[in-house]
């Protein structure tokens, strides 16, 4: 959506504000030995008590409040009995809605012991995040997001997984535009004040797709590969970016 008044602009930090604490509280509880139940519950009860409703429940149906992907699952893992383990990814995604508005955000976080290369992987897609977001500003080619993301990850050796965009939010979860995390020269699209997106790449150590599984939701690679992915939502100004999810 594309934002006019200081109003939305309210609605829309007051649940990025809610999507960010949910999604900080929930790695904070990270343990091995919980079930992604038990941390989806943990976070469904927090949207609920800040009058929240999970985006991916009321959006599309998801069988979850939140997308919890273990290692080589990348991204909408459905809560279930699988347990965390030492040494795992676990990506945590949060998106809500409050008042009518959508925010979105994910991170992936680390379960000691923790490798070099899991820490190497982390930085540098959260890299490519903060660089994208400062990159954004009114007026700017749209093309700027991918071309950075995707400079990031090469300077380090790591590949983007092609398929998973970044995509407009606000009125719903998933808008236009949808925004690739690699360079499209022909893209011509320019970002004006007051879209409402989300940037989120996936790095990883060597895939470039992800593919549904066979329960219909979870995203995966082969199994070889690490991937990470960081995601705020973020609002469009002529001095840059406002992001909303923090
Ligand atoms: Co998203
Ligand atoms: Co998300």
């Amino acid at each position: 959506m594309t934002i006019g008044t200081q109003q939305e602009l309210d609605r829309l930090l007051a649940v990025g504000s809610v999507v960010g604490k949910t999604l900080r509280a929930m790695g904070a509880l990270l343990e091995p030995g919980m079930t992604t139940r038990e941390l989806d519950d943990a976070g469904a009860k927090l949207l609920e008590d800040a009058g929240a409703e999970s985006a991916p429940m009321v959006s599309v149906g998801f069988p979850g409040a939140t997308c919890i992907s273990i290692n080589n699952q990348i991204a909408h893992g459905i809560p279930g009995e699988q347990e965390v383990e030492a040494g795992d990814l676990v990506n945590i995604d949060v998106s809500a809605r409050k008042d009518g508005f959508f925010a979105d955000s994910g991170a992936t976080f680390m379960v000691p012991p923790t490798t070099e290369g899991q820490k190497a992987l982390c930085r540098t897609t959260r890299k490519a995040l903060s660089r994208s977001i400062n990159a954004v500003r009114a007026g700017v080619p749209l093309n700027i997001i991918g071309r950075t993301i995707e400079r990031v990850a090469r300077q380090r050796g790591y590949t983007v997984i092609r398929n998973l965009h970044s995509h407009g939010v606000g009125s719903n979860l998933h808008e236009e535009p949808s925004i690739p995390p690699y360079l499209d020269r022909q893209d011509r699209r320019t970002l004006h004040e007051g879209l409402v997106f989300t940037i989120e790449p996936f790095l990883s150590t060597g895939a470039e797709w992800a593919e549904q599984s066979d329960d219909g939701w979870t995203l995966m690679t082969p199994p070889a590969f690490m991937t990470a992915q960081y995601e705020h939502s973020l609002v469009v100004t002529r001095r840059g970016a406002i992001v909303l999810t923090r």
